[in-house]
């Protein structure tokens, strides 16, 4: 059950919009702690207390609620984080939790864009049957094994974390953090005479530059629709995310 009296407050975390919240609740002293999957090496500091690692699925996230009195989960996690955003509704729902999403609207394609639309990261690796070409596989470390089946490729990968194993073949990698700028990602694909972009619809603007710089370039791009989640209370914005959580009774302060 909730109790907005003595809200505690669990952001599922992991983006930029995740982190934007985090500021605005630490600035109104609201109890929060921000959670993060542990998925790179040196997450960023936050200003809230902060958790590493998965739950532990359903049962376990509904045990982390009950167990830390945890009266509303935000979940701020990437629109591709379906597992994470599978398990807070469910766990929500059997402890009786409050949830809302913190969702950032998807791209939209703009004239001049040369997108080819696939529904999933099989489908992906599928389009991209045929002679070799120069690829910047922008999907995160994650989900590369899926393109080792595509090996005629050169791949740009551009990862977080220095790799260690990769499996495909022929990459280059480019370690770096987002959010990029236009400039920077036209330069990027041009040095690599890149020929395909292949990118998920993340929404949002820290990841937005290799799709502009795409159309700049006049290069095709294999974008990936996202998962379809469970129905949910949805947020675009850390300022709907606070609306919401004066709704359900928390005090904002000033
Ligand atoms: N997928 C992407 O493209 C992408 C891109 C940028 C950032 N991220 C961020 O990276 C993290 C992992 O993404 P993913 O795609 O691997 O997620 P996922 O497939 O939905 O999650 C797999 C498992 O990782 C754990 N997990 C995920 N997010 C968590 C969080 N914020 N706090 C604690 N545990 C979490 C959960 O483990 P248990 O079942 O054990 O609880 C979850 O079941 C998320 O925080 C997400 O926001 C993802």
């Amino acid at each position: 059950m909730s109790h907005p009296a003595n809200p505690n407050i669990l952001i599922l975390g992991g983006t930029s919009e995740a982190n934007a919240l985090a500021r605005a609740l630490a600035d109104r002293g609201l109890n929060a702690t921000y959670s993060y999957a542990g998925r790179v090496e040196t997450p960023r500091p936050q200003p809230l207390p902060t958790r590493i690692g998965g739950f532990g699925g359903v049962e376990g996230l509904c045990a982390h609620i009950r167990d830390n009195a945890v009266t509303h989960v935000i979940d701020a996690t990437h629109p591709f984080a379906a597992q994470m955003s599978r398990n807070a509704v469910a766990a929500c729902a059997q402890t009786a939790t409050a949830l809302a999403a913190l969702a950032r609207p998807e791209w939209q394609e703009r004239a001049g864009d040369r997108w080819q639309r696939v529904a999933d990261i099989a489908d992906a690796v599928g389009a991209l049957a045929g002679p070799a070409k120069r690829v910047f596989l922008a999907v995160g470390r994650l989900h590369l094994d899926a393109f080792a089946a595509q090996p005629q490729h050169r791949y740009l990968l551009r990862l977080v974390d220095e790799p260690g194993y990769l499996p495909l073949p022929d990459a280059d990698v480019v370690v770096a953090r987002g959010p990029f700028s236009l400039e920077d990602d036209i330069a990027l694909m041009a040095r690599h005479e890149i020929e395909l972009l292949i990118s998920k619809n993340a929404g949002g603007s820290g990841a937005r530059a290799k799709i502009d710089a795409a159309r700049v370039l006049g290069l095709p791009v294999l974008m990936i629709d996202r998962p379809v989640l469970p129905a949910r209370t949805e947020c675009a914005t850390p300022d709907q995310v606070l609306d919401w959580l004066a709704h359900s009774g928390v005090n904002l302060g000033v």
